[in-house]
């Protein structure tokens, strides 16, 4: 892994007000934020149900890094977050909760600031497991976001997304004007499941397996999902 960076602190960064990610952490302390605990919980399960011990991981679009953290916490080899838009982009927070709980755990774990469009396998080397949760629809560029994920992981990619048009065999993606996706004008895109399969074995993916989101249920046609793209 290549110009790799984290930040020092000689004593605890300040606790922010708010977090994205919820944590209870091994010395009794309990972090509510946005996304649950049970939600993080049962979604992990889900995102690393072909295992981490021993490989190497990128997590692609961290926030506050619940992810990252646990791949640490269930012995991934090493572990590099990456964010920018959350970070010191023009996103909603900030890396304030990660450094928090970096610290707190005194981890291991590696970050990087770098934006999607900049993701570069030159830069930051392959990973046997590349995280992309959350992260898909949030791009007006879909499809590219998607490939510069894939070119940093030599054997699976984990794609978790919302999902649209799914009453559909095409493989269509819907794109959302203004706030309409939750009301959220960062959310651009949503493919159907055919059009998800499609775009991973595109990019160099023939095993592909889809499973719902364990705890989020959108209903007809919708659905939030987590692929495993492996490359054999
Ligand atoms: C919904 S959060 C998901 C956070 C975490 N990966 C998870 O699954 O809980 C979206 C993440 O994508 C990142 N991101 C990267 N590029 C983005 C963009 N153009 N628009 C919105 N979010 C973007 C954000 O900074 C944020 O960390």
């Amino acid at each position: 892994m290549i110009g790799e960076e984290s930040k020092i602190f000689s004593a605890s960064p300040k606790r922010p007000a708010k977090f994205f990610h919820s944590f209870a952490l091994p010395d009794g302390t309990r972090i509510a934020g946005d996304k649950t605990l049970d939600t993080l919980v049962r979604e992990a399960d889900v995102v690393f149900r072909n295992g981490v011990q021993g490989r190497s991981v990128i997590d692609i679009g961290a926030w506050d890094g619940y992810m990252s953290f646990e791949a640490e916490r269930r012995g991934a080899r090493s572990v590099l977050a990456t964010d920018h838009f959350c970070w010191s982009g023009p996103g909603w927070g900030t890396r304030e909760g990660f450094d928090f709980i970096h610290y707190r755990l005194r981890s291991k774990v590696l970050a990087r600031e770098v934006d999607i469009p900049d993701l570069d396998p030159a830069d930051l080397g392959t990973f046997d497991l590349v995280l992309f949760l959350g992260v898909l629809y949030h791009l007006r560029d879909p499809f590219a976001g998607l490939l510069r994920a894939a070119a940093l992981a030599h054997d699976e990619l984990v794609v978790e997304t919302e999902t649209a048009c799914n009453d559909s065999e095409e493989p269509v993606m819907r794109f959302f004007p203004g706030a309409e996706l939750d009301g959220d004008a960062t959310n651009f895109w949503a493919p159907n499941l055919s059009c998800l399969r499609a775009m991973l074995q595109d990019a160099g993916f023939p095993q592909v397996t889809i499973v719902s989101h364990p705890l989020i249920h959108l209903g007809p046609g919708r659905g939030r999902v987590i692929a495993h793209a492996r490359r054999s």
